[in-house]
């Protein structure tokens, strides 16, 4: 999350990546030279089966390790509830799903805490660790390099639908296991390979999280939008009106820095949807990107799309082609 602007900045000669980049984790260079890589996230329902949405806050919380490089190693769990309004039964589901995609990542589940809430919220604070040479912040794109996603985008307009009753079910399911699945494996690729910057699509969308790296690496970039994997059916539903409001707002913001040509709406706002545990968006040197989008491939990652091209221009700044 990016700072408020009158947000007091920590500086510490330890603190590898703070407040001041707008990145997706904290870095603290401990006293044995290992960095220790922190986050928090959780947020109301999106989707309607209590498990789903455990496995859902567990990987979204648990992507922004893996997009600073990192392996995740413990969580603490955060839980909103209306003790009054919905069973426990119900909560024991959201908690089974998410404890449960810790397990798949490895990580320790070793605390939390729960609030009376009229509002359901959950999710976790994670804490994981990285080798200095692999951390990846979002700062270090360079012109030349190539950029890849890692998975298809439209879980924002697909979540509006669920939402509205609109979506249909095929539609759905795709988008559960989008928001569902580890970027794991992605970041394993990602450290074996070497790329210059990563992050991880999430609220802001593809543009803002884009934006956001090129802006914190001093470059611009090139985004080839037809490249752009999209689930099935969140087009259709972003011609039909079916458009949550932090899309919107993400496209009010992405129009200050990208140059969107002859673009139609729709694809204007697919491409600002706030994404729930989106792929990783890496920006890797020319010469390594065939071998990354193979390797990627191999691992089974959703997506291996080359999206775009790093490009040297006004600092932070997309032109969609
Ligand atoms: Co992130
Ligand atoms: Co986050």
């Amino acid at each position: 999350m990016r700072p408020l602007r009158n947000h007091p900045i920590t500086l510490h000669p330890d603190l590898l990546v703070g407040l001041s980049s707008g990145d997706d984790a904290g870095v603290l260079r401990l006293p044995d030279g290992r960095l220790m890589v922190q986050t928090v996230d959780y947020f109301t329902p999106i989707v309607d089966d209590p498990g789903d949405w455990g496995r859902i806050a567990a990987a979204n919380a648990l992507s922004d390790i893996y997009a600073m490089g990192g392996t995740p190693s413990t969580a603490l769990q955060l839980i909103g509830w209306p003790r009054g309004k919905l069973s426990f039964d119900l909560l024991g589901e959201v908690i089974l799903g998410g404890v449960a995609k810790l397990e798949e990542a490895g990580c320790l589940l070793i605390g939390g805490h729960s609030i009376d809430d009229p509002e359901p919220k959950y999710g976790f604070s994670v804490t994981g660790f990285v080798e200095p040479d692999r951390l990846t912040t979002n700062a270090g794109a360079r012109p030349g390099d190539r950029l890849v996603l890692t998975k298809p985008i439209g879980t924002g307009i697909i979540s509006t639908a669920i939402k509205n009753g609109k979506a249909d079910p095929e539609v759905v399911a795709e988008a559960i296991e989008v928001m569902a699945e580890l970027n794991a494996a992605a970041a394993r690729v990602v450290a074996a390979i070497g790329v210059h910057a990563a992050t991880d699509v999430t609220g802001f969308g593809l543009l803002g999280h884009l934006g956001g790296m090129l802006a914190a690496s001093g470059v611009a970039a090139i985004v080839e939008h037809r490249a752009v994997p999209l689930i099935d059916g969140a087009r259709e539903l972003a011609e039909a009106g079916v458009v949550p409001g932090g899309t919107g707002r993400n496209l009010v913001a992405a129009e200050r820095f990208t140059e969107f040509g002859d673009l139609d709406t729709a694809d204007q706002l697919i491409l600002a949807d706030a994404q729930t545990n989106g792929g990783l968006l890496i920006a890797v040197a020319a010469s390594k990107t065939l071998e990354l989008v193979e390797a990627l491939t191999a691992e089974g990652a959703r997506a291996a799309a080359i999206v775009g091209e790093v490009v040297e221009d006004r600092p932070g700044t997309i032109g969609i082609r």
